[in-house]
């Protein structure tokens, strides 16, 4: 009887593992064929010929700027790093109203007092649009 319960246990153990290890399998199979740009993380899309060559669109409800530098879009958050105001665009830079803050327009800050860089949002240029995520770009 003793014997026959360790078989048991072993097959069970081996069962369990399969399992687990099928169920891994088709959880990365899963992430794999779903696209990353998926779900509420979308902050906004615009088509690219909107965006102007060495300017940015401003999306205010979104906190949020889409900027075309020699052809690359980027954006970026538009919350400061110092305190959570929101910056402006102010020709060629970013600044904060609240205490003086002013960033580059790739995040950089140029002058304090935060110490942060603006947040770059990660983008996906496909079909003549853009599609801002709320994570960071890498
Ligand atoms: S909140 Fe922007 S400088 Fe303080």
């Amino acid at each position: 009887m003793g014997l026959s319960e360790g078989m048991n246990r072993r097959g069970f153990l081996r069962r369990l593992s399969i399992f687990i290890g099928g169920a891994a399998g088709l959880f990365g199979l899963y992430r794999f064929l779903t696209p990353r740009t998926a779900g509420t993380n979308v902050v906004l899309t615009v088509a690219s010929a909107d965006v102007p060559e060495g300017g940015a669109l401003i999306f205010s409800d979104k906190q949020t700027a889409v900027m075309k530098l020699n052809g690359d879009i980027t954006a970026m958050s538009l919350t400061c790093t110092h305190l959570g105001c929101t910056v402006a665009l102010d020709g060629d830079r970013f600044a904060c109203p609240c205490h003086g803050s002013v960033f580059s327009l790739d995040g950089e800050v140029i002058k304090g007092p935060a110490v942060k860089k603006l947040t770059v949002f990660a983008t996906d240029e496909k079909d003549g649009k853009v599609t801002v995520y709320r994570r960071s770009a890498v």
